[in-house]
């Protein structure tokens, strides 16, 4: 085994010898790797949350956190089974705006912990087909468009409008979505169709 490539989501590939070179995997006529960025991310995918603790949970479902590729290579030497759990992360920017979207709905802000696209309300009011569809209904009586407008001010500052019948438990995203974020999640939303 001439040592291990692992594929970023930075389009880059690193060799991990050195971490892996100390596992006692074979790295004997090794040339000097290039070193990883610190910026550099790699999936690793343990149940084991005190291990990746204060790490970006991805993927609550299969229990992947995004980690620098340097605080992999430790976590693996101390624990040589998580091996096999280190993920390939998408490719974000490889990615269209659509599945971008799709991918913040349901990773990156879990969105979907809250929000069905099937119809039905789940702790919020279901977000398929909804722009450019009837409007929401909220708290004072009113009714407002459910445009991009609107779209942007629910998910920045939720609290501004309320929507009639739910419990103000949506988290304010106002300082932690990026705009470009945001475009990809309506971008998303607007493949979505009501149900039939
Ligand atoms: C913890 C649960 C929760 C999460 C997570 C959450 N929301 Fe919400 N959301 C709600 C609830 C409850 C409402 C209805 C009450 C209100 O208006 O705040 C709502 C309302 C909305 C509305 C207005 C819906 C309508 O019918 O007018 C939009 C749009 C929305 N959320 C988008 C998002 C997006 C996009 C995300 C992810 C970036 C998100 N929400 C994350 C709970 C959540």
């Amino acid at each position: 085994m001439k040592g291990l490539v692992l594929a970023m989501n930075t389009r880059t590939t690193v060799w991990v010898w050195a971490g892996l070179g100390a596992l006692g995997f074979g790295c004997g006529e090794a040339k000097e790797p290039p070193a990883a960025e610190p910026t550099e991310l790699i999936g690793l995918r343990t149940t084991d949350q005190q291990a990746l603790h204060g790490y970006d949970q991805v993927d609550a479902e299969k229990g992947v956190y995004q980690l620098p590729v340097a605080r992999a290579i430790e976590v693996v030497a101390a624990d040589p089974q998580l091996l096999a759990s280190l993920v390939k992360l998408p490719d974000l920017e490889e990615m269209t705006p659509i599945a971008r979207g799709e991918y913040h709905f349901n990773n990156t802000y879990a969105c979907a912990g809250c929000h069905l696209l099937d119809g039905k309300q789940k702790l919020g009011p279901h977000l398929n087909g909804r722009f450019g569809g009837p409007p929401s209904v909220l708290e004072s009586g009113e009714s407002v468009a459910f445009d991009e407008a609107y779209f942007n001010e629910s998910v920045l500052n939720s609290r501004a409008k309320m929507v009639k019948g739910f419990p103000p438990i949506m988290p304010v995203f106002e300082g932690r979505i990026s705009t470009a974020d945001l475009d990809d999640l309506r971008a998303f939303l607007k493949t979505t169709k009501p149900a039939s």
